[in-house]
């Protein structure tokens, strides 16, 4: 019998993972997240962050930072519900509750945790949640964690939702509709007001994972709620501080009594060491900023659509995304593997997504415009899938 800690049963799961040519290493990143970066020592343009804004690494945001760890501290030094709780924690749900236009605001350590915690906290036993299938993995997660009995809807159809609820309304105490605002792999935005109508019909919570849609869709980035005005509508908002924001965490937006039962029940919060100063410095400045202008939203729109014509114009498939996120589709995996690869050769970093991630024969790679490119690097982008589609033969 071979020794446990040696760890043999994953080594062998290590060597399927070798066999089935998924196996990786993760890219090391030397600097700060930028437009242009050096990823594994080679000098890319980087198309595949999450920081739509440029806020990552923005003078105001670090200097805020800063200033805050002069009077604050590295360390939070306690979960929220002993003695992490600083007046800035405060201070920055009240500035989030007013920027999405929501009566409050409680943050999480991170957007993951976020829907860990906030979705067992309010369902329970005889409760249902109803949950579209291409739901972000934190979202099934949080799910697993509740109590409550769960099924999926197709993705975004909207019959079928209506029969589900149809079905299962009298069975249950309470029905949670979950959904993300924007879909993170095809960029296309979710059918908020007809999900919002149904749920009306039939007496049941909403609950938007806007991951993907905070700082990027509505008035200068308040979200998919603000874009569609369903503002009072939606029970439950979650937000990240990590993408659009370009720092760390997560947030639920809805009423006072939301907050006053997280703040009970809420697992995170209760057992994790609240967020650090610094990050709190720089959310609080990235709200601000957003808050006193359209510029960074304005500039990502503009930046995204000129992208995707340019792309699509070369007669790439870029599928139905309404929003930056720009799937390139190139359908067969092992393709879409060589095509990412041959893209960072030279010059881009596109990363690679496939089966498992999305539908087999739809692998494709999803370039994430941001605020921060100049015209100058995507021009240089869309001439370097031009050189690679050429000579894989793709059109
Ligand atoms: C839809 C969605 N929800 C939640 C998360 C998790 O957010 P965070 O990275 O802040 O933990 C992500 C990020 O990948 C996401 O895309």
């Amino acid at each position: 019998m071979s020794n446990v800690h040696e760890l043999q049963f994953l080594k062998e799961k290590i060597q399927e993972l070798k066999d089935q040519g998924v196996y990786r290493k993760l890219p090391v990143l030397e600097g700060a997240n930028e437009a242009e970066v050096i990823l594994n020592g080679k000098k890319v343009i980087n198309l595949s962050s999450n920081n739509y804004l440029g806020f990552a690494n923005h003078p105001r945001l670090k200097k805020a930072a800063v200033e805050v760890v002069d009077k604050y501290g590295v360390g939070a030094g306690a979960v929220r519900t002993i003695i992490g709780n600083m007046d800035i924690h405060e201070e920055m749900e009240k500035l989030l509750a007013e920027f999405k236009r929501e009566e409050a605001v409680m943050v999480f350590q991170s957007g993951f945790n976020c829907n860990a915690g906030t979705i067992q906290a309010v369902t329970e036993k005889g409760d249902l949640i109803v949950s579209d299938e291409l739901n972000h993995a934190s979202i099934i997660d949080g799910a697993r964690l509740s109590r409550a009995d769960k099924t999926v809807f197709k993705h975004a159809n909207m019959n079928h939702l209506e029969e589900v609820l149809k079905e299962n309304r009298d069975k249950y105490r309470n029905i949670l509709i979950i959904t993300d605002g924007v879909f993170s792999m095809d960029g296309d935005i979710a059918p908020l007001p007809d999900i919002v109508n149904l749920a009306e019909k039939y007496n049941a919570m909403t609950y938007v994972d806007d991951a993907h849609g905070s700082g990027v869709l509505g008035e200068s980035g308040r979200g998919t709620i603000d874009h569609f005005g369903l503002h009072g509508r939606v029970d439950f908002t979650i937000g990240t501080l990590s993408k659009a924001i370009g720092v760390i965490g997560g947030y639920v937006a809805g009423s006072h009594t939301m907050k006053d039962w997280l703040s009970h029940r809420g697992r995170p919060l209760l057992f994790s060491t609240s967020l650090p100063p610094a990050t709190v410095g720089a959310i609080m400045e990235a709200v601000k900023l957003l808050m006193s202008t359209t510029e960074y939203t304005d500039r990502l729109w503009d930046n995204a659509k000129y992208f995707k014509e340019k792309i699509s114009k070369l007669g790439y498939n870029i599928g139905n995304s309404g929003t930056p996120i720009t799937p390139v589709i190139i359908g067969e995996e092992g393709k879409t593997m060589e095509f990412s690869k041959k893209l960072f050769d030279h010059g881009v970093f596109a990363s690679g997504i496939v089966f498992p991630t999305v539908p087999k024969g739809t692998g494709r790679v999803r370039c994430m415009v941001t605020a921060a490119h100049t015209k100058e690097q995507l021009d240089r982008a869309v001439d370097i899938f031009k050189t690679v589609g050429e000579e894989m033969k793709l059109f």
